[in-house]
């Protein structure tokens, strides 16, 4: 159990009582006791009454004595609370017990549907798509694991106009000679050739336009000629996903083309609900409260003048379908920042259409960019963008370096299983420790270095209380007495018990930053506890419960990594 939730479940009654009505005793961590409510405060005025008061009357109803050592009426009106050894002592037994570490299922599974990674077929993933692929990785697995139904949803960009000049480029090759090209996953050169042909050449323009349109009446040699691109797209994809160790599959592919045959009938219903108005030749949305610089009006274009679709059509009748055919009641969308506005806006005419309605709900999950160590934008030294795949590429291979010349004695294979976890892992949890809205800064030796808020610091605190296992020759015996003796001690016990409140929080937030924060301070705790308390030479009783300590911080980490995506090794 979550102690700020158990002594909040304690409080809140008292407060109650006391208020004539349900309140939030705001229990949260504190720097003078453990914990702290300011609830009282927040009342005096409402009540009429000194918060001082109001906070002792509510000490003595909730007779807190079973679980503090001490609780007090502080400065204005706070209350102070630290918990009793007695009481912390018990609820670590409780985790040791507990396979889920006190992280409770979800008393409410949702249909939860996470957009993410969404690459465009016929171009390489880049950066970009890094950052939307690691933090809605960790999405689907911290809800997963709570219980909840995930549907992974890789909104891949395979189709619209570009493709018409993609197609006219592929025949010119020959199918043999194309497939070939691409399957060597130089997708972009395959792009800039078909653009280059496409800005000089007015014929090869005219085919491209005359190929769309095949294309969208379901020719079917058209048909077959896009596939191929999009299945030798895919096969690019896949193997950067495999590189990245996420849980994204094949069957995970729900590309803007599958949503084709219902963009018709979600423009009708726009029509018939009287919110489409046409505007110089479009059929548009004016969902209130959007406007342009100069304070006109933004419309949504959801049938362009042409009589095309385009992307924010192909959002409605993908939102449409995932909280009517699947439904969802959660919708995540794991984008940039700068489709902000479009997914606003997407949201809004979703609501107005009733396709949106509570207890559904939609976020935009944005985030910002990676930057280079010039603090501008991440490109290669030409200048382009940076390709993924060598990006993952180099973080193996330095980590990997790092992994021998830290110890030389390991085989090659062991020596390659512990580059990859750590520089795939240094990657993610470099995006996932920072706030998401917030662009960084890829800088590979912080995030490689092994005592820092980085990935190889966690999973070296791991693998040493693992190999603390390996020379104890003993597992940890769960029902062991818990003695809570040396300060660090309980500080590393408050930590554990800490870990269920933090994955509550970010099941709601998806601020991904917090749980690593979390982690980090419990690998720094464990640290400290590993200095001062020596496990192996304690006397038995107190090194039955030291070894209880480690094991349940070996367990945490590990789980906690795994959500993050992060593997950890037995040994670094
Ligand atoms: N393919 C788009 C891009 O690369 C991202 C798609 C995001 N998802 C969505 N439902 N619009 O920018």
């Amino acid at each position: 159990m979550d102690l700020e939730k158990l002594l909040s479940d304690r409080l809140a009654p008292a407060f109650a009582t006391v208020a004539g009505g349900p309140v939030d005793p705001v229990v949260r961590r504190s720097p003078r006791a453990d914990f702290q409510s300011d609830a009282a405060l927040a009342l005096a005025r409402r009540l009429g009454r000194p918060p001082r008061d109001i906070a002792a009357e509510v000490l003595e109803r909730a007779a807190l004595d079973d679980v503090c050592a001490s609780a007090e009426v502080s400065g204005p009106g706070f209350l102070n609370l630290v918990v009793a050894d007695r009481a912390l002592a018990a609820l670590v037994s409780g985790l040791a017990g507990d396979d889920r570490l006190g992280v409770p299922l979800t008393a409410a599974p949702q249909t939860v549907v996470v957009d993410y990674s969404a690459p465009n077929v016929a171009k390489e993933m880049h950066v970009g798509h890094l950052r939307s692929t690691v933090i809605g990785d960790a999405a689907v697995r911290l809800l997963d694991w709570l219980g909840h139904r995930v549907v992974r949803a890789n909104h891949l960009g395979d189709w619209g106009t570009p493709f018409g000049m993609l197609i006219e480029h592929l025949t010119d090759l020959g199918e043999a000679e194309a497939a070939h090209e691409l399957s060597m996953g130089d997708l972009d050169a395959f792009y800039k050739a078909a653009r280059a042909k496409f800005d000089a050449d007015e014929a090869f323009r005219e085919r491209s336009r005359l190929r769309v349109v095949a294309l969208q009446g379901g020719d079917e040699r058209t048909r077959r000629l896009w596939r191929l691109l999009v299945e030798q797209s895919e096969r690019h994809f896949l193997t950067a996903y495999d590189l990245l160790d996420v849980t994204l599959t094949e069957d995970d592919f729900r590309g803007e083309s599958a949503y084709n045959d219902l963009l018709g009938g979600v423009v009708e219903d726009l029509d018939r609900l009287g919110l489409l108005v046409r505007s110089g030749g479009a059929d548009c949305v004016f969902p209130p409260g959007f406007t342009g610089r100069d304070g006109e009006p933004l419309p949504l274009i959801v049938r362009k003048s042409d009589g095309g679709y385009g992307y924010p059509a192909t959002d409605l009748a993908a939102l449409r379908q995932r909280t009517g055919e699947l439904g969802a009641t959660r919708l995540l969308y794991v984008v940039g920042q700068p489709q902000r506005q479009h997914f606003a806006m997407v949201f809004a005419v979703a609501g107005a259409a009733g396709w949106l309605r509570p207890p559904a709900r939609a976020e935009h999950l944005g985030f910002g960019s990676i930057l280079g160590a010039d603090g501008r934008m991440l490109r290669s030294r030409t200048g382009e963008s940076v390709k993924l795949v060598g990006l993952l590429e180099e973080a193996v291979s330095r980590a990997t370096d790092l992994a021998r010349s830290k110890n030389p004695a390991l085989d090659d294979e062991a020596t390659a299983e512990i580059g990859r976890a750590v520089g795939i892992g240094a990657i993610k949890y470099a995006d996932l420790s920072t706030d998401r809205t917030k662009d960084y800064v890829l800088d590979w030796e912080r995030m490689l270095s092994l005592d820092g808020d980085t990935a190889p610091y966690l999973q070296y605190a791991y693998s040493r209380i693992r190999s603390v296992f390996r020379r104890a020759g003993t597992d940890a015996r769960p029902d062991a007495p818990v003695v809570l003796a040396e300060r660090a001690e309980r500080v590393l016990a408050m930590e554990l018990l800490g870990f269920a409140g933090v994955v509550g929080r970010v099941e709601r937030s998806l601020e991904f930053h917090h749980l690593a924060g979390h982690l980090h301070r419990l690998a720094t705790a464990f640290s400290a506890f590993y200095e001062r308390c020596p496990v192996l030479r304690a006397p038995d009783e107190l090194r039955e419960s030291r070894l209880l300590l480690a094991d349940l911080t070996a367990r945490t980490l590990r789980q906690g990594l795994h959500l993050l995506g992060i593997r950890t090794v037995e040994r670094m």
